[in-house]
């Protein structure tokens, strides 16, 4: 994420207003939301983040609850908060509409994960996309597999998010990434060289 983040000045211009309201949609643990706080740090950029994870697993909810304490001595502030929602069931999200003022929803192996439900998920995805502010940002990153990207795209077209940028490609894990959490196994083994072979697109709505 970071490095997209890096390469994509739409994207990296975003986080120099001072305030900025980010969704991410199926964000899960939180590495949606890591991604974002590795790029700010390295890029000395310090504006007020509200997150708000939108997830259908619950106990998500509890690893966010504490991060603000966690994070206290950045330069930058930031808040969270968890909203249960699961995307193939329709009384669960639609009373759901602040997120909507979101500048940028992040789907990070989201689509992928309900690509066997798309029947129940598809009419979430066309209200998200329908109700979204004009001029809020997508970030979508998955496996780089047409069935996903193809999806997207087709459900970009018909409601109307301009897509600015478009790669199938591969990532490699920076070499400065942490990996001394590895312990005893980072000097047993050699450094992981851990590539991800990903399709992204980054959109907008118009
Ligand atoms: C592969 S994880 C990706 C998590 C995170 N974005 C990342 O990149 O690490 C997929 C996430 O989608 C969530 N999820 C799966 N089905 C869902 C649904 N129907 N509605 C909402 N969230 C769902 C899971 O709970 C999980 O957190």
């Amino acid at each position: 994420m970071c490095s997209i983040f890096e390469q994509n000045t739409v994207l990296g211009n975003l986080f120099d207003n001072q305030k900025v309201k980010v969704a991410c949609i199926g964000g899960g643990p939180g590495s949606d939301f890591l991604g974002i706080l590795k790029y700010l740090m390295t890029n000395k950029k310090s504006p007020t983040i509200k997150f708000q994870l939108c997830d259908r697993e619950k106990s998500w909810g509890e690893s966010w609850s504490d991060v603000e304490d966690k994070v206290e001595d950045l330069e930058f502030r930031i808040s969270t908060s968890y909203m249960p929602l699961d995307v193939t069931k329709r009384d669960d999200w639609e009373s759901h509409i602040k997120y909507f003022q979101s500048d940028l929803f992040t789907m990070i192996y989201f689509m992928s994960e309900v690509f066997s439900l798309r029947d129940s998920a598809e009419e979430y995805f066309a209200h998200l996309f329908n109700e979204a502010k004009i001029g809020s940002l997508f970030l979508f990153i998955d496996n780089n597999s047409s069935d996903f990207y193809n999806w997207l795209d087709e459900l970009a077209e018909n409601h109307k998010i301009d897509i600015l940028s478009s790669k199938e490609t591969y990532l490699k894990v920076p070499f400065d990434e942490e990996k001394s959490d590895l312990g005893q196994y980072l000097t047993k083994f050699s450094p992981p060289k851990l590539t991800a072979n990903v399709a992204y697109r980054i959109g907008r709505k118009v």
